[in-house]
């Protein structure tokens, strides 16, 4: 018997780095998985790299659309009968551009990195409060409590929009209203914070001297492979966590430690 044995668990993004890495773990907890996912290049990999590890299905997913989200949510209920766990784990990393700081764009990652957690949110707790059982497990990012930032030469460069940081702060503060709302249905909300992670999106997006001085300034002087974070995402999903709600974990080898 796995921690999460036939639960039903939908895990956006999980068609590469961290999600995948989730999915691969919770199959082994005993859990049915959906893989939703937007690029289908990264969930055929995925599928192939689950392929006879348990019960799999991808489901082509933009959680930045309320209408694919519902889809998602209507495929898991179709092929496995109910939704128990939703895994918001999507966001714009590998394919984000952190020098584009108009509006235009804080707009859009916004709508994928923090609408898109609450539009599956609000498409999975109706299924959830049905049988009053939920979990949702929230992926925030050490990003959010960084916020010290070098100085580039002597002009100022105007004002940056932070939309990477900013919106994994915010999914820390949704994380709190809708555990708050969604107790009473029996449904927990809690947010994972990971510190550097060596995906293949933080070997694109993340400066070699930026890992290093990070990992320089944690306690433990060292980054995480995805499978570090596996077992708080499935301490969250389990019936271990019944009583934890609206909480933030932060797993960075000690660099945040916000107590
Ligand atoms: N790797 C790290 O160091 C690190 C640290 C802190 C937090 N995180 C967070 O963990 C999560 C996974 O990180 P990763 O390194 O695996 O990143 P990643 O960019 O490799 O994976 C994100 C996945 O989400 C998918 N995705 C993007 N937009 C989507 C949309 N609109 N709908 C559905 N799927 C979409 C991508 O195609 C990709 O497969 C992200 O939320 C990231 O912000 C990562």
């Amino acid at each position: 018997m796995g921690r999460l044995q036939d639960k039903v668990a939908i895990i956006t993004g999980a068609g590469q780095g961290i999600g995948l890495a989730y999915a691969e773990r919770f199959l082994a907890e005993g859990a049915k998985v959906v893989v939703a996912e937007i690029n289908e290049d990264r969930a055929t990999h995925a599928m192939e790299h689950l392929a006879g590890k348990g019960d799999a299905i991808f489901q082509a997913t933009d959680i930045s659309n309320p209408e694919s989200g519902e889809a998602c949510v209507a495929a898991a209920v179709e092929r496995f009968g109910t939704v128990d766990i939703l895994v918001n784990n999507a966001a714009l990393y590998y394919d984000i551009d952190n020098f584009d700081t108009s509006y235009e764009y804080l707009q859009k990652v916004t709508a994928v990195n923090q609408h898109g957690a609450w539009l599956m949110g609000r498409a999975a707790a109706p299924v959830m409060a049905k049988h009053h059982y939920g979990r949702i497990i929230n992926q925030s990012s050490g990003a959010a409590y960084a916020y010290s930032f070098p100085s580039f030469g002597d002009e100022f460069a105007g004002l940056g929009n932070f939309s990477y940081s900013i919106t994994k702060w915010g999914v820390v503060g949704l994380t709190k209203f809708m555990a708050a709302q969604l107790g009473v249905w029996g449904i927990t909300v809690n947010c994972i914070a990971p510190g550097v992670t060596m995906t293949e999106a933080t070997k694109k997006i993340v400066p070699d001297m930026f890992i290093q001085g990070m990992t320089a300034a944690t306690a433990m002087k060292s980054t995480l492979e995805p499978e570090d974070l596996a077992g708080a995402c499935v301490f969250f999903a389990s019936d271990e966590a019944k009583f934890c709600t609206g909480q933030t974990l932060v797993i960075d080898g000690g660099l945040a430690m916000p107590g």
